[in-house]
């Protein structure tokens, strides 16, 4: 079986956080450029894979998705499947959903405990991050437990390596690409 690959794509307040509360949609404060590049990835995967709540803030009744919910499990749509992911791995999605369609790329959408999920995994294989130049102040992180607040330190704390850096537009909206080192080393 080929090694699937997984990209998490994310969306950053400059204090490092996702979202102020759990049901603002992230088009409601990030950049129409953000907004592209989260469709350009959508586009490309497989599968994406996401928290209730992510879910909900953006229900697509048409698109592949694997959903993490401890309370509501298996196929609620013929693309839409519900999961408890303890103790489960990246394998077990992978065997899942190969029926519907194969999971060669996945698509980490959040939120805080879906990375939580991926990271303890060691399945995180990229990072897209994106950095709108607005501050919460509260709201959720990007990982539990989450020191830093800005958001490239974040990942680069947890061993991620930064590739690429752009500034999208004139406001100041700021785009990273990061790769974990270890699947840097294996080759791809
Ligand atoms: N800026 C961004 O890039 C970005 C990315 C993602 C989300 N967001 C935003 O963040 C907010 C939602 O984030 P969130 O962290 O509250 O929620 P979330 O992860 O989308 O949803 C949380 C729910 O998902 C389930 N879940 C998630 N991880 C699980 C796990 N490991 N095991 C079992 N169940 C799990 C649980 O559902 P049950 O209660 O059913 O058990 C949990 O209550 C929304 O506003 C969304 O728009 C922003």
């Amino acid at each position: 079986m080929t090694r699937p690959e997984f990209t998490l794509t994310v969306a950053t307040s400059a204090d490092g956080l996702i979202s102020p509360t759990i049901d603002t949609p992230t088009h409601v404060w990030a950049s129409e450029e953000e907004q592209a590049l989260f469709f350009r990835d959508v586009e490309s995967a497989d599968w994406a894979i996401m928290g209730r709540h992510t879910h909900e803030a953006a229900d697509k009744p048409e698109r592949r998705r694997i959903v993490f919910s401890s309370s509501v499990s298996g196929w609620q749509r013929p693309t839409q499947l519900w999961l408890d992911p303890a103790g489960l791995d990246v394998t077990d999605l992978v065997d899942r959903v190969a029926n519907v369609r194969p999971l060669r790329r996945g698509l980490i959408l959040g939120g805080t405990r879906v990375h939580d999920w991926f990271l303890a995994s060691g399945a995180i294989h990229k990072v897209n991050l994106t950095v709108e130049p607005v501050c919460f102040g509260s709201g959720l992180p990007v990982f539990t437990g989450q020191q830093a607040s800005d958001p490239v330190e974040i990942f680069v704390s947890r061993g991620f390596e930064l590739t690429e850096e752009a500034t999208l537009n004139e406001k100041g909206t700021r785009y990273y690409e990061l790769i974990a080192p270890a699947h840097d080393q294996e080759g791809r």
